[in-house]
């Protein structure tokens, strides 16, 4: 076995910082040129499973929450906890593997927090996002005694009364924007003014002022995040400073906020030319900043939360897919399809992401040819990878796209009534499915037919 040529940083000192690597840490190749991951051969989980397949690497999962667990023990003098943003891949094996690594875990919906109740995590660990909760949401967070990281206004308000009528009291962190511009896609940007989540810092003092006198709420600490799939440490580093001088806020108004959750954003590779720090950095980076900043300010060491998703999940995964049917248009170019596409994997034709993929049956077969991967969706947009170099790509070839564990399941779709992929969890040999293929039937479960349109006699077709 021999590592692929898509494992650049085996060896060096960020080895085994998951999202620096564009593959799974685990993936091997044979002597016949195949693929494995976590000890099993790819192709063979395609025949057994079908395809498409997500594929997720339970080592490198385990090593993401190892990195940032440990550079925390080793960067920051205080204690930290490191929260999974579940919206990354929410899934009862998911919660269960996080919660067993010591992992806590960010929330944003009710569907979110009830699948990591039952997949084992403490609630005690919990948080739960979102700028527009529904009554049904906060009364969950309070039944389960989660956090709720307080986004608005009219979500205080409502917290008031329910907390009133239960007579319980809330802890929350409050989140705010800091005000930090960082060079990601537009879409995902959240920490400068112009967003829809979290308190404008003008409005900060108001907030913990109306806060001090509320008995019902106990003011944990203070979030901020500011974006998604960012390379760059200095936004975070300022951020740090931003928040730890909010502390010192907090705590002259009367609260007293142990919790300083710094978000989450720290980028990953999906193509050779990204170039992520390694989590130690990002860890390194965050912690010394807030221990500067607190010596500065006089402020006692926090408890460091942060809230990693993408760069805890996203090189774990893959996706199988065959490949189907190929339209060669002279002097333009070639499509090649696949068995899904943008129902699974909405990254590309939302934000324009790029990926990186390999021929698993024949991974060290020379790329003499570029080709687009289109996907089965009826949508001119549908393609997963453009112009990308392949060894020659025929009919019922298996195709792997990597780094697919972050934001393909959680944002998969049945758009064209398409039935989402199953999920296997792969380690030592053993894959375990963790996410059924959804059928036919599933994809009729929720659709009635009024009576009145039930065809006994169906008309002829004209
Ligand atoms: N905390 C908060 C409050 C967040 O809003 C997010 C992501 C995270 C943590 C985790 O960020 P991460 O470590 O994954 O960067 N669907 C987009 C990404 C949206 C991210 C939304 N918030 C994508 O596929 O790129």
């Amino acid at each position: 076995m021999s590592s692929p040529r898509f494992c650049p940083y085996e060896g060096d000192v960020d080895a085994r910082s998951p999202n620096r690597n564009l593959a799974p840490l685990t993936a091997e190749i044979d002597s016949e040129d195949q693929l494995w991951v976590g000890g099993c051969r790819l192709a063979d989980l395609a025949d057994h499973y079908g395809t498409p397949l997500y594929v997720l690497d339970e080592a490198t999962l385990r090593a993401g929450c190892q990195a940032y667990c440990q550079a925390l023990t080793r960067y920051y003098p205080g204690e930290s906890l490191v929260l999974y943003a579940s919206k990354a891949h929410s899934s009862l094996a998911m919660a269960a593997l996080m919660a067993s690594e010591g992992v806590g875990l960010d929330a944003v919906s009710a569907g979110e927090l009830l699948t990591a109740v039952a997949g084992g995590m403490n609630p005690r660990n919990v948080v739960l996002h979102g700028n527009n909760k529904s009554r049904v949401e906060l009364e969950l967070a309070l039944e389960h005694g989660v956090t709720v990281v307080l986004d608005n206004w009219w979500e205080l308000d409502r917290l008031e009364r329910l907390c009133g009528q239960r007579e319980q009291r809330v802890r929350l962190l409050i989140r705010f924007t800091p005000g930090i511009e960082c060079h990601t896609h537009e879409y995902i940007r959240t920490g400068h003014l112009d967003s829809k989540f979290g308190f404008d810092p003008e409005e900060l003092d108001a907030v913990l002022r109306r806060l001090a006198m509320a008995p019902w709420a106990e003011v944990t600490g203070l979030h901020a995040h500011i974006g998604s799939q960012i390379f760059e440490l200095q936004p975070h580093e300022d951020l740090a400073a931003v928040m730890v001088k909010a502390l010192g806020q907090a705590r002259a108004l009367g609260h007293d906020p142990g919790d300083l959750n710094v978000g989450g954003g720290l980028g990953v590779r999906y193509v050779a030319s990204d170039d992520p720090p390694a989590v130690a950095a990002w860890v390194r980076t965050v912690s010394t900043a807030v221990v500067a900043a607190c010596r500065q300010h006089r402020q006692p060491l926090p408890r460091l939360l942060c809230e990693p998703g993408r760069s805890l999940v996203a090189t774990a995964g893959l996706t199988l897919y065959q490949v189907g049917s190929r339209k060669e248009i002279p002097g333009v170019r070639t499509y090649v399809a696949v068995d899904g596409g943008m129902s699974d994997n909405p990254r590309p034709i939302t934000y324009q992401s790029r990926h990186t993929a390999c021929l698993p049956r024949r991974c060290r077969a020379a790329a003499t040819e570029t080709v687009t991967v289109a996907g089965k969706h009826c949508e001119s947009g549908d393609v997963l990878l453009h112009n990308i170099s392949l060894p020659p790509v025929v009919d019922g070839d298996l195709l792997a796209v990597f780094a697919t564990g972050a934001y393909n399941a959680s944002m998969a779709s049945n758009y064209n009534r398409i039935p989402r992929p199953a999920a296997v969890l792969v380690h030592g040999g053993q894959a375990n499915l963790v996410q059924r293929r959804e059928t036919g039937q599933d994809l009729l479960r929720w659709d009635i037919l009024p009576e009145h349109l039930r065809q006994s006699d169906p008309a002829p077709i004209r």
